[in-house]
């Protein structure tokens, strides 16, 4: 089965609409006011709903059809595309705003950084090895491991950043994820 029937059969069973990422919620006062923004291997377009919401011209693309459909027939105000972003990865310097939610490929990470305007935000949060509780891929090889954010995006200018791993009262804290906020200079 391919990754595109993989997430097509999910979202065919899914129905619940998760809530946008926490790395955006938590710091909503960094996005500018207008602007283009993109919600890059969206799925359900939880990010990208939110994101519209505030005003900003709001892009969403997934593999999944599925998943496309939903957000197109949900929110038409935002604007989807079915595309696969290994392949298709953004063109350079064509967005002020790119959210990246539970979604790890490294060989594509030089051409997110690209795909941002001077000054624009790239806000990411996906799954850490060094987790407390089993939710998120099994493969570690989907998993960041310590630090990892900071050195696949080394060439922005870091904004906000929080990995809590396995430290200290591990029924306290954020745990499990990685929270990444940069600019691009
Ligand atoms: C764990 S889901 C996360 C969805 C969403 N970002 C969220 O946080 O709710 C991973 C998503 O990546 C998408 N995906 C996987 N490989 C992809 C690719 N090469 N191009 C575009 N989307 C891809 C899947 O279809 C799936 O919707």
């Amino acid at each position: 089965m391919s990754d595109e029937q993989k997430w097509n059969a999910r979202y065919r069973q899914s129905g619940e609409l998760p809530a946008p990422a926490n790395v955006l919620l938590e710091n909503a006062h960094l996005l500018p006011e207008s602007g283009r923004s993109l919600d890059l291997a969206c799925g359900l377009g939880a990010n990208a709903r939110y994101l519209s919401g505030l005003g900003l011209e709001s892009h969403a693309w997934d593999l999944s059809a599925i998943a496309i459909d939903r957000i197109r027939n949900e929110t038409p105000g935002v604007l989807v595309q079915a595309r696969d972003v290994t392949a298709q990865p953004p063109e350079p310097s064509t967005f002020d705003v790119i959210v990246v939610a539970h979604f790890l490929d490294r060989d594509l990470c030089a051409a997110i950084s690209a795909a941002l305007q001077p000054g624009g935000l790239l806000f990411y949060q996906t799954f850490s090895r060094e987790a407390v509780n089993a939710i998120g891929p099994g493969n570690p090889a989907f998993r960041l491991a310590p630090n990892e954010l900071l050195r696949l995006f080394g060439d922005l200018r870091l904004v906000v950043y929080r990995e809590e791993g396995r430290i200290g009262n591990l029924s306290k804290g954020y745990r499990d994820l990685v929270h990444y906020v940069g600019m691009k200079l």
